[in-house]
């Protein structure tokens, strides 16, 4: 059975192709697009990707997956909007936006969309029959099928999902079953969202920089009597105050009001003026704020269900200085997050519903492996070295390959690092990767400023070998070092020794989001840390996205060409080819 498991509304848009239950491919439509999020991109280059690498054209399709339930719009959202989301005070955006989700979802509407979408590649065949599944079971079923566990609560967190901006569900050998929703107006993820645009990010992007900004501020004990008001817990739930996004005038923002302008006492920060204390200890108080009350729904559910593993998905869960929290809580056993926690997640959620009978799904789901993008062959790599007008490369053999690079990140060279199939979800875990010494102390405001050009205050991974894990994360999760920390999902505390001898991938409030590499899990950049150990005697690099201010990580080696000579990168190296400046 071939299942073709797509997002193709919202930020995030992605594909994925499952042969008789095996994920062959997945990658996000941005990557192709290059353009951030592709956001309401129909995805037609991913999914011809995820076909070219089984083998098949849309003919071969037995079933196309789609992580949103349209087909609830039709009837139960349209009772939904005008029952519990009417008010006295609500705008008119709001109206509206919801008048044009109620007609773009419709089924009928949206699979003529797709279909058209895929015929302009130039497919005449017939066309596989569309299946909408619900977004929240398709992120429930994204995380629990690759997880280690035979039984675990499930969390669902995000902006929203049809109706539901939270869900609680249990996994059981292979099933999910639904236990309870908390449904808009309550949305933390779109609580935070307002938050990150009233300090001048952008939605859907600009969550992880308020994260990072969380840990330059400090406790302010009026602000945060203040955002009592505007979410709480509730039982073993939660509430927002559905006025400070929702029910009352809006002057500067769709996603908040101007509730929230006179609540917080500050206008609102427009994206080049610079942030101050009150800005920094309003990211630190919403940061607060949602790891708190996210612990007292994990507990909530643990409390209820007497089960102690935790998957967590859905877009708030890519926040891993909550997910590092939660997993602290002395009542949490395990804690896994999936990389790809935002909706692209929800291509493999939905396929994995789709194809949920297929024999031995859960074994082939947990062997994921994030890297299941595209590959490019040495071939491939000199003919866009070539057409790039490149004469200056050189081709490396691989025995003399990784001592090389290492000596010129000891050296302090900033490197871009192309090789093997690309990586899903937000992360760069060492295929597609700029790396550097993380000893040398100015090393990340050098990035910063003259390879990313983004804010000085945000933060840099570390990759750490899978041997000395022990000597970098003091709290040994009960995982071991498997996925949990192969995926760069979760923040941990380091002490001052650690700092001094990694001080470039250490955040101002002392946590790191480490990457363990295991030789099984990546062989190649195992190989490539091991060499500059044996170099260093330090077992880690920093490691951050190949990619510069506001684009997507680099997919093709041209990508990497572009980015490498518009950045301060000292050395690109793309499969064994080597380019210098
Ligand atoms: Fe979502």
């Amino acid at each position: 059975m071939n299942v073709l498991g797509l997002y193709p509304m919202g930020p995030n848009t992605a594909s994925c192709l499952l042969e008789d239950g095996e994920i062959t491919a997945f990658a996000e439509e941005e990557r192709f697009t290059r353009i951030k999020l592709a956001t309401n991109t129909i995805p037609v280059r991913s999914s011809a990707f995820c076909l070219d690498q089984g083998g098949l054209t849309l003919k071969e399709i037995d079933a196309i997956a789609v992580g949103w339930g349209n087909n609830k719009y039709p009837d139960f959202m349209r009772k939904f909007y005008s029952e519990r989301m009417s008010h006295p005070e609500k705008d008119e955006f709001s109206d509206i936006y919801e008048q044009i989700s109620l007609m773009e979802k419709i089924p009928a509407y949206f699979e003529k969309k797709l279909e058209v979408a895929y015929r302009k590649t130039g497919y005449r065949g017939p066309f596989p029959k569309i299946h909408f599944h619900h977004h929240h079971l398709s992120h429930a079923y994204s995380v629990y099928y690759p997880s280690p566990f035979d039984e675990s609560i499930i969390i669902v967190v995000d902006g929203s999902g049809e109706e539901m901006a939270s869900s609680v569900w249990l996994g059981r050998g292979d099933e999910i079953t639904f236990q309870k929703s908390i449904n808009l107006p309550h949305s933390l993820g779109y609580f935070y969202a307002a938050l990150t645009e009233f300090l001048g990010f952008s939605v859907f992007t600009g969550e992880g920089k308020v994260m990072g900004l969380a840990a330059c501020g400090a406790e302010d004990k009026a602000l945060m009597t203040k955002l009592d008001n505007a979410m709480w817990p509730d039982g073993d739930e939660y509430r927002v105050n559905p006025e400070f996004i929702y029910f009352a005038p809006r002057t500067y923002s769709f996603r908040f009001t101007d509730k929230l302008t006179e609540l917080l006492g500050i206008p609102p920060r427009l994206a080049e003026e610079p942030l101050t204390e009150a800005h920094n200890n309003l990211a630190w108080a919403v940061q607060n704020k949602l790891e708190r009350i996210m612990a007292h729904l994990v507990l909530g559910a643990i409390k209820k269900h007497s089960i102690r593993n935790i998957c967590l998905a859905g877009g708030v869960a890519m926040n891993c200085k909550m997910n590092g929290y939660i997993s602290g809580l002395e009542d949490v056993e395990q804690c896994f997050v999936f990389p790809a926690s935002t909706d692209s997640g929800c291509a493999l959620g939905g396929a994995f519903i789709q194809a949920r009978h297929c024999s031995d799904i859960r074994d082939k789901a947990r062997r994921f492996s994030s890297y299941c993008g595209p590959v490019y062959s040495d071939q491939e790599i000199e003919d866009d070295l070539k057409d790039s007008k490149i004469t200056s490369y050189h081709r490396m053999k691989d025995s003399d390959l990784l001592p090389f690079v290492a000596r010129r990140l000891r050296e302090g060279a900033i490197v871009g690092w192309h090789q093997g199939r690309m990586e899903v979800g937000a992360r760069a875990l060492g295929n597609r990767s700029i790396l550097a010494d993380p000893s040398i102390t100015d090393m990340k405001d050098k990035i910063n400023r003259e390879v990313k050009h983004r804010e000085e205050f945000r933060p840099f991974a570390p990759a750490i070998l899978e041997e000395f894990a022990e000597d970098f994360i003091p709290t040994v999760p009960n995982l071991g070092y498997g996925p949990e920390y192969a995926w760069m999902l979760k923040a941990v505390r380091v002490n001052e020794t650690i700092k001094r001898k990694i001080p470039a991938v250490v955040h101002v409030d002392g946590t790191i989001r480490p990457q363990v590499v295991s030789k099984s899990t990546n062989e190649l950049f195992h190989g490539l840390l091991s060499a500059f150990y044996d170099l260093s005697g330090l077992p880690v690099l920093l490691n951050t996205s190949f990619n510069t201010r506001g684009e997507p990580i680099v997919c093709t080696p041209k990508d990497a060409i572009r980015c490498f000579y518009s950045t301060g990168l000292d050395i690109c190296v793309l499969g064994n080819y080597v380019i210098e400046k």
